[in-house]
């Protein structure tokens, strides 16, 4: 441990000598000089806790030497006067340059060793105290810097992050755009191959008026009703909101009302009856479905009820919660042909129906003809990528 030092300056040795002795009893250091000049140099060099210093000194007195030091009261030194001559004033012109006890000669030693206990223990406390204030002061300086930083990180952060919002909105305002014009486009297409379509069936309208043959004539009207069921969906698609899925309902609602006219059926003789789940379907599996139902209610319309015959045709289609579908097209009419094989049939309705249940639809095909003719299609909706690569 650093012992406390202590400089004793005095012109006479025999005071020198005396307050060494009792001091040296106790833990210090002692240093000592014979007037202020000497004190000066000691001072410096060694940085005393405590001065005991006269003041009729030679060379340097007292008071001087209290002027060259400059005792402040932050001072890690503190001094005691001990004379022989001091007046009131000497102890007022001490006190003003900063020392912390004034003792007149002769003293008592133990009353200077009292006073030496007491300022050194009051300086160490002062001392104490000023490194915890500089310390705290230290660390609110700390803090004040780091709570700038913080301020000024917050700040960067804040400004990268309004950027980056301002960059993706005008990004997002651009994808914006861009779906917004190939919605436009895509809505363009599906009107085009609409009137395509229609096109097509305008063409084969025009060339059935140089047939006769009435069978071949039938075949026209049979392509032409495929062709507007194809259509129709086109036409659906670019009405529909997301350009992807048709409302079937309503489609089957427009493709029946064209097949009754179509083959100028009456509903009053074949009434029509439709349960249609309130579904939307992509594309891809309306296509097929669509071209289905044409087939059978075609069937239904052109063969199940001859001569004027009355009777029901009923559509109904029902979404199943495992999320397919099953389609029902019957009717109360004459009933199928017996022996009648889908596969192997040398028409092409049932052949088509079988075809597209079974390769487009990957769905299940069953049919009866108990009071007419009742066809079940079950299937599951295609979703995107998943069609064949021969389609
Ligand atoms: N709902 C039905 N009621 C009675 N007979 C039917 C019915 N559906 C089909 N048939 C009979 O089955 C036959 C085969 O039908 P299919 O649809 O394959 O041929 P199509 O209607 O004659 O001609 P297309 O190839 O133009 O459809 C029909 O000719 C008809 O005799
Ligand atoms: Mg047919």
């Amino acid at each position: 441990m650093v012992r406390d030092k202590i400089l004793i300056l005095d012109d006479e040795q025999i005071v020198i000598d005396a307050i060494t002795k009792h001091l040296s009893k106790y833990d210090y250091s002692i240093y000592s000089g014979m007037n202020g000049k000497e004190g000066l140099e000691l001072y410096h060099k060694v940085n005393p806790i405590l001065i005991i210093l006269d003041l009729r000194m030679p060379v340097m007195d007292g008071v001087e030497f209290l002027r060259k030091i400059k005792l402040t009261p932050a001072d890690p030194c503190s001094v005691i006067v001990l004379t022989g001559h001091g007046s009131d004033d000497d102890m007022e012109r001490c006190f003003e340059l900063g020392i912390s006890a004034f003792l007149r000669k002769p003293f008592n030693i133990y009353e200077l060793l009292g006073m030496v206990t007491h300022s050194i223990a009051l300086k160490k406390v002062e001392l104490d105290l000023k490194a915890e204030l500089i310390q705290r002061a230290k660390m609110e300086e700390e803090l004040r810097s780091y709570r700038d930083h913080l301020e000024e990180l917050v700040e960067t952060r804040t400004a990268e992050l309004q950027k980056e919002i301002v960059e993706r909105t005008n990004a997002e305002k651009l994808a914006m755009r861009s779906l917004k014009d190939k919605e436009v486009l895509l809505r363009e297409i599906h009107h085009r191959v609409k009137n395509n379509l229609q096109i097509v069936s305008s063409l084969l309208e025009l060339q059935t008026k140089y047939i006769k043959d009435p069978e071949t004539l039938e075949m026209f009207k049979d392509s032409q009703n495929r062709l507007k069921t194809m259509a129709l969906l086109h036409e659906k698609l670019y009405q529909s909101d997301n350009m992807a899925d048709i409302d079937f309902a309503k489609y089957l609602t427009n493709l029946l009302d064209h097949l009754y006219r179509s083959y100028c059926v009456d509903t009053s003789r074949i009434f029509m009856n439709t349960d249609i789940e309130n579904a939307t379907i992509g594309l891809d599996t309306a296509v097929p479905c669509g071209l289905i139902i044409n087939e059978l209610v075609s069937n239904s319309l052109k063969h199940a009820f001859k001569g004027g015959q009355r009777g029901r045709l009923s559509v109904s289609l029902h979404k199943f919660d495992d999320g397919r579908f099953k389609l029902t097209v019957s009717d109360t009419g004459i009933g199928l042909p017996e022996g009648i094989d889908l596969k192997n049939s040398k028409t092409l309705g049932l052949r088509l129906v079988n075809a597209l249940t079974v390769e487009q639809l990957e769905g299940t095909l069953e049919f009866n003809s108990n009071n007419g003719a009742s066809f079940w299609i079950v299937f599951k909706e295609l979703k995107y990528g998943k069609r064949g690569t021969n389609d």
